[in-house]
């Protein structure tokens, strides 16, 4: 008989928690804070960095914790690194290196495991220019 979904354990389920807004500074890094409410790293982890703009969506980054396997988005090559040392601890923030005007607007962290995936967004504010 198959496992009905119900029977999932409790530490299945998380939330990922962001900041409403971060201010990046022109020539810059900066980091898109984000992170998993359990403080762990889920079974099967995969990231995604999503930018929404307007009414499409670009990616910005993934990552699949099965394969190891890092995909920056086309747009972003060689300007995101996820940040791995916290990967235990569930923080999953990306860091955006040589920040433009044009990064401006709203990223969104997806985090997804097997059984479970959660999402929060954040808005980068450009300073200095
Ligand atoms: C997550 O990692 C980033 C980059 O290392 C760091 O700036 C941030 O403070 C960390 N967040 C938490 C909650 O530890």
């Amino acid at each position: 008989m198959p496992c009905p979904k119900f029977l999932l354990s409790w530490s299945t389920f998380f939330e990922v928690i962001s900041s409403p807004a971060v201010t990046g500074i022109v020539g810059q890094d900066v980091v898109l804070p984000c992170q998993i409410s359990t403080g762990t790293q889920p079974a099967n982890m995969e990231v995604q960095w999503k930018r929404i703009i307007q009414t499409h969506i670009e990616t910005v980054y993934e990552y699949r914790a099965q394969t190891g396997q890092d995909v920056p988005g086309q747009k972003y090559q060689g300007r995101t690194t996820l940040l791995k040392d916290g990967f235990t601890s569930g923080n999953v923030s990306l860091k955006l290196k040589n920040v433009q005007p044009a990064d401006r607007g709203t990223y969104s962290c997806i985090v997804k495991s097997n059984e479970w995936s959660a999402d929060a967004a954040t808005e980068l504010q450009i300073a200095g220019w």
